[in-house]
């Protein structure tokens, strides 16, 4: 599983295009492709995927609103005048299911009366003003630390950390049945509970005292497993305990709940967790 970059969608609103001809003395005169450009600097700094778009139209404003549903995770908006009547703009705000921040280059509440009224603001998560460029780029951040009730839904939140357990034997102390054997009981581990190679995070072996041919890590290595931690040690040598095995614990980012992950224990070593075998034949 990929954890995918976060979205993010900037919409410009009416007279935004002639930024930095316009009314130079309140909003300066950075330009707005120059703006964008910043945006999308930073956005690559913050790992993110971001898209800016202006329009003078309402209704073209209100239809990109709609489509954003489901494709970002984030909302910024200039609606520029809107702001201060369009009903129309703020429904179609308050009908989408994405975190959505309202942003002006001014401070709305240090100009004209009519400007002091948003229609927009109710309807959205915050508001920020006043502060030019610096608006959006904290909406940015604000939206991406996901501490807030809409972004902490994201999937990347949804991840945890787990254990999955295998085990195997083989029937003597040869290098080439040891890496094989790790080999399928990884890869069975890796089918079996839809793990990417990516979000391995470590993995334990041990062999039983009777094998010392070769170690388990390699085959690990053979899998293409480059940049994950591996470490071999001895099992304990409890008397009776069954010979020649090869116990792996992985540690991976998964969205599985712990009674969805899927042990191995496979070949002899099914021995060793009989509890789940008997609960995979009354479910097959
Ligand atoms: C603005 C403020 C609005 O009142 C105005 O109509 C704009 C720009 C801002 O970014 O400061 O067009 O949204």
């Amino acid at each position: 599983m990929k954890v995918e970059k976060k979205k993010m969608l900037v919409l410009h609103g009416p007279n935004l295009n002639i930024l930095g001809k316009r009314e130079q003395g309140i909003y300066g005169n950075i330009s707005l492709q120059a703006l964008d450009r910043m945006l999308y600097q930073e956005a690559e700094k913050m790992g993110l995927t971001l898209e800016c778009c202006q329009s003078n139209q309402e209704g073209t404003l209100i239809e990109m609103i709609h489509e954003a549903e489901g494709k970002y995770q984030g909302l910024i908006i200039n609606p520029g005048a809107f702001t201060h009547y369009s009903i129309a703009l703020r429904d179609a705000l308050a009908g989408v299911d994405i975190p959505v921040i309202e942003v002006h280059l001014s401070n709305i509440y240090a100009r004209e009366e009519f400007r002091k009224t948003s229609v927009i603001a109710p309807v959205v998560q915050g508001q920020i003003c006043g502060l030019g460029p610096q608006s959006y780029l904290l909406a940015m951040h604000a939206l991406n630390d996901g501490n807030n009730a809409d972004i902490s839904t994201l999937p990347m939140s949804e991840l945890k950390i787990r254990g999955i357990r295998g085990a195997i034997d083989v029937s003597a102390n040869d290098r080439q049945e040891i890496l094989e054997a790790t080999a399928e009981l990884l890869q069975s581990i890796i089918k079996e509970n839809a793990v990417d190679k990516e979000d391995i995070t470590m993995a334990i072996f041990t062999l039983t005292r009777d094998l010392d041919a070769a170690f388990p890590a390699e085959a690990a290595r053979q899998l293409g497993w480059k940049d994950v931690p591996l470490f071999c040690s001895v099992e304990v040598n409890v008397a009776g305990a069954l010979p020649r095995c090869i116990r792996v614990l992985m540690l991976v980012h998964t969205r599985r709940k712990s009674q969805e992950i899927k042990h191995q224990y496979l070949r002899g070593a099914t021995v060793l967790r009989e509890d789940l075998a008997v609960v995979e034949e009354v479910h097959s």
